[in-house]
């Protein structure tokens, strides 16, 4: 294995990324990088200002002018907008419901990929997201896309929503990770794809540890 190095977990919603790179960073001791966090981080940003979520030049002029900080705590990349570092913020429906909108925006791709890359500085990764394997990192040789039943996914994200207080209707949960996947996988720039040097894990009858030990003997092995 490289010295320093970068594993790629890519997936559609809820499919088990965030706990899974999250524990596997743990267990390699190397810092954890959650993607879709700096995503809902803009849209969170744009939607307190009421911005328009559809004009990509608005961002450029607006948003990404404020002062962000991409930092390290706890083996975690995380970030700051003018002093403040956004958490429950990241996780609220209107969030939930915004952020594929504007994460397909050209110009706010373009900031959270370069921010992205920056994090490499910083040491070994594990970082996950829809486009890491594509289009972050493509020369990195440890890529996983980590995949699960539809009814799973949303299960899986009731009980997440149920454990933070928030009781969405598990049918309601089901249409909304369709249209987020849909839109991630339908856009124009940096879809959500599955890249062919890239290794598949179904995870809908594994549990997380499995799919840790899967990810884990593969980077090992290799
Ligand atoms: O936790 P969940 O899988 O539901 O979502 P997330 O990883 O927090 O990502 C939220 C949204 O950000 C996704 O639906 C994508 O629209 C966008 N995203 C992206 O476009 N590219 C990434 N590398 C990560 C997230």
């Amino acid at each position: 294995m490289k010295k320093n190095y970068i594993i790629a977990i890519d997936g559609p919603s809820a499919s088990g990324k965030s706990t899974v790179a999250y524990k596997l960073a743990k267990k390699l001791n190397i810092i954890y990088v959650d993607s879709g966090s700096f995503y809902r981080g803009i849209t969170w940003y744009a939607l307190k200002n009421n911005y328009s979520l559809n004009d990509s030049e608005l961002f450029t002029k607006k948003v990404f002018n404020e002062n962000w900080n991409f930092f390290m705590e706890n083996n975690q990349i995380i970030f700051s907008i003018n002093g403040f570092i956004p958490f429950k913020e990241l996780r609220t429906k209107e969030v939930r419901e915004s952020v594929a909108l504007v994460a397909k925006l050209k110009s706010v791709r373009d900031f959270v990929v370069s921010n992205l890359r920056k994090c490499a500085t910083f040491g070994s990764l594990v970082i996950e997201g829809r486009d890491i394997g594509s289009v972050v990192f493509p020369q990195t040789p440890y890529k996983f896309y980590l995949d699960a039943d539809i009814k799973e996914r949303a299960l899986r994200r009731y009980n997440e929503l149920e454990n933070i207080g928030d009781n969405e209707k598990a049918d309601e949960i089901l249409k909304s990770l369709n249209k987020r996947d849909s839109i991630d996988i339908n856009r124009i720039n940096d879809p959500l794809i599955v890249t062919s040097d890239a290794i598949i894990i179904d995870s809908t009858d594994l549990t997380l540890d499995q799919v840790i030990e899967i990810i884990y003997h593969a980077v090992k092995n290799k």
